[in-house]
């Protein structure tokens, strides 16, 4: 028993340190995709609400590309382990469309935070009988922009 006790603490330690090493994903900050669009996470509140703003690379339209709003949410549930699922809007300022995006915060082998998302993009048609072709659906990979502080 006694000397049982000091392997037990070693023990108890190294797992709390594991514990405490774990890098955890988080969505707040500056993003960018595999087709170069930006995105900033502003505020993640402790609902898990989230919002910030999206500046796409690309566009379905002939319009100008403009900064566009973001609002989403990140599920809060212990299970997560440090790599939440989540899902957010982006409501276009510059088009008729709408696209909601749903995903994945993870820790790659690197340590690296990467979001594995797959959206869908609803465009504005004119009657219903073009419903058929209105939906665009896509994968986009996220990793995290380098502040240059
Ligand atoms: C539009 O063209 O009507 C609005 C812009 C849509 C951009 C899409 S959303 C999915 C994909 N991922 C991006 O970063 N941009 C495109």
């Amino acid at each position: 028993m006694v000397q049982a006790t000091p392997f037990l603490l070693v023990l108890f330690l190294a797992l709390g340190a594991h514990g405490l090493a774990v890098k955890k994903c988080s969505l707040t900050g500056r993003w960018v995709n595999d087709l170069g669009s930006n995105m900033t996470i502003t505020t993640v509140n402790a609902n898990g609400v989230f919002a910030g703003s999206y500046h796409t690379a690309v566009t379905a339209t002939s319009n100008e590309i403009k900064l566009s709003p973001l609002q989403g949410a990140l599920q809060k549930s212990p299970n997560q382990k440090g790599q939440p699922t989540f899902g957010f809007t982006v409501n276009w300022s510059f088009s008729d469309s709408i696209t909601v995006f749903t995903g994945q915060c993870f820790v790659d082998e690197y340590g690296k935070e990467v979001l594995k998302t797959m959206w869908l993009l609803r465009s504005h048609v004119d009657n219903i009988k073009n419903d058929w072709k209105a939906t665009r659906v896509g994968i986009n990979v996220f990793t995290r922009l380098q502040s240059q502080e």
